[in-house]
């Protein structure tokens, strides 16, 4: 696909649907036997040691950012997940995930498809994690807001803390995701995947975790979540500003 036409047909698309085409392959996964978490080997390995070029990557984002918007700030309806700050093998591993069928997304898909080239791939993690994390996500809005989150903050430094850190922050060289400036939808979404075994590209041990969460505990954890701020990796003051 050209890259302005890719462009246009993302824009066209970020309203709602799934472009028809070629159907993303489907692997087993977290309930599969044999399935071992994060297998480093293919296109992944050749991305991860590759140092990305974050100026040669903004060119490759702009298809990304019909959807993902330019900021890297997505959409606090949480359909499309906030991006800016992510950790580049954070990026690279979803982004090999999304394309061999360990993670459902048949709305990037047909993008993710057309990004083969690892130094390419590698570019674009690099220009991504560059990018200020905006402020201005999508919260949980609900009038018990403040007894949700502290519910949340309980059960999260209990059990989530030592993977994705005390502010969201996440692991860099343990793959585990930045999650400080995601929007709240995307969040409960992704944790009620998780638990229930559709993200089939989830880490078991986290799995394992939030396997006997009510969909209420789920609720309050993600609205703690989305109050987390990872210190000097914010945005200042509008969105999508570099640091
Ligand atoms: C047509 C819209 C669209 C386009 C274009 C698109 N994405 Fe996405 N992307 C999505 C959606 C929708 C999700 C969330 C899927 C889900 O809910 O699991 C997503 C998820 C992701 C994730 C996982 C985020 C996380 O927190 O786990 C990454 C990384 C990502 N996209 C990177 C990219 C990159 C890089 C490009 C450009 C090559 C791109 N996307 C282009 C729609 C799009
Ligand atoms: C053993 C480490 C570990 C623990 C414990 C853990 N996680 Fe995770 N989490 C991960 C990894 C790794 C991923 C990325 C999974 C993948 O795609 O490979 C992830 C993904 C996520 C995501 C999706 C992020 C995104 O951008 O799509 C959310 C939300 C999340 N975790 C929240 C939590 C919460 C809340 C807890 C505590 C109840 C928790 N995690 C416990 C390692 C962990």
């Amino acid at each position: 696909m050209k890259k302005s036409l890719a462009i246009a047909i993302a824009l066209a698309l970020a309203p709602t649907i799934a472009l028809a085409g070629a159907p993303a392959p489907k692997k087993e996964g977290i309930e599969g036997k044999g399935y071992v978490w994060n297998a480093q080997e293919g296109e992944k390995i050749e991305a991860l040691h590759k140092k990305g070029d974050a100026k040669a990557g903004q060119e490759a984002y702009e298809v990304c950012g019909a959807c993902h918007l330019p900021s890297g700030a997505g959409r606090p309806d949480g359909t499309f997940p906030q991006l800016a700050g992510q950790h580049t093998t954070v990026v690279i591993k979803q982004m090999a995930d999304i394309r061999a069928g360990l993670r459902d997304n048949p709305t990037m898909y047909p993008f993710a498809q057309t990004l083969t080239d690892a130094q390419e791939l590698a570019d674009v993690a690099s220009y991504i994690e560059k990018l200020c994390i905006p402020t201005d996500h999508g919260k949980y809005e609900g009038a018990d807001a403040a007894l949700q989150v502290s519910k949340g903050k309980e059960l999260y430094e209990k059990q989530c803390l030592e993977c994705h850190g005390k502010n969201g922050e996440g692991n860099k060289e343990k793959f585990f995701p930045v999650i400080a400036g995601q929007h709240y939808k995307y969040l409960l979404r992704q944790m009620t995947e998780i638990r229930d075994g559709h993200r089939r590209n989830a880490n078991p041990d986290m799995v394992k975790v939030i396997k006997p969460y009510t969909n209420d505990q789920l609720v309050a954890i993600s609205a703690y979540q989305s109050s987390l701020k990872m210190p000097g990796s914010m945005c200042k003051e509008s969105k999508g500003k570099k640091k």
